[in-house]
């Protein structure tokens, strides 16, 4: 027969990283218990999301998402930053500072769509809004676009409910295609990317953003005309 465990939340000041050596199986399951709620919170969004498409699906002429992706991010990743933030000591630490352990990304045709998305979610009585960056309304330097949003959302597990905070990036194609080529750039270079090379990113940034506002234009228009019936 097993022990009951002490500490079921999983929340409990690791030891292991304060040198005092609790067994190493106990904080792997510490760890791996951390991690899982995250794991749900994604479950959750992502049923969410699935849910809207599928209705916006049956009732209009086009799908508001192309796809949707999620990760949890990895254990070396997630001490990284937690160290960098200084909130690397317990596990509850780490758990206020960090708030992208999981993250959605949802990639939409239209502009329009990355708005509907995001009120549709929102509006939802068991989703709590944390943090929304429009990098839409107010791109970066560089150029990136995408809107982000930090929400909450309750995960019922059998002896308790945790609040659960998920990085949402919700963005169309064009965003995405240009975030997926600057990102590998960066991972080429480490970061020392030419000058010649941001300022050409910089542009076709420029150049995708004119690309959605066009599409928009050309669906408005597809949309107005009066197709001939038989
Ligand atoms: P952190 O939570 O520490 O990441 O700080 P922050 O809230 O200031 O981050 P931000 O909202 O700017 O970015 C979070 C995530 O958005 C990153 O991990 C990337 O996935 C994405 N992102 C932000 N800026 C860029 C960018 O310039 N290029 C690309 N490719 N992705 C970006
Ligand atoms: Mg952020």
């Amino acid at each position: 027969m097993t022990s009951p465990d002490p500490d079921p939340s999983g929340q409990s000041e690791i030891a292991f990283l304060d040198g005092q050596g609790p067994e190493l199986r106990q904080v792997h399951q510490q760890l791996n218990r951390f991690r899982l709620r995250y794991k749900f919170a994604i479950d959750e969004v992502t049923t969410k999301i699935a849910i809207l498409r599928e209705e916006f699906e049956e009732t209009y002429d086009h799908s508001p998402i192309e796809h949707v992706r999620s990760r949890l991010k990895s254990h070396d990743s997630l001490f990284e930053k937690a160290s960098r933030r200084g909130s690397h000591n317990s596990l509850d630490a780490i758990a206020e500072s960090v708030l992208d352990i999981a993250g959605v990304r949802v990639v939409c045709p239209f502009v329009s769509d990355v708005y509907w998305i995001k009120e549709m979610l929102t509006r939802q009585s068991d989703v709590t809004v944390l943090e929304v960056e429009d990098y839409i309304a107010d791109p970066k330097p560089n150029g990136y676009r995408s809107l982000h949003l930090t929400i909450e959302v309750p995960v019922f597990l059998s002896d308790r409910t945790e609040h659960v905070p998920v990085e949402l990036q919700i963005r169309t194609i064009a965003m995405d295609f240009w975030a997926s080529v600057e990102h590998a750039i960066y991972y080429k270079y480490d970061a020392t990317v030419p000058h010649t090379l941001v300022e050409e990113l910089t542009d076709a940034a420029r150049i995708a953003a004119d690309l959605d506002h066009r599409m928009t234009q050309l669906r408005e228009e597809v949309r107005g005309l009066q197709v001939p019936r038989d």
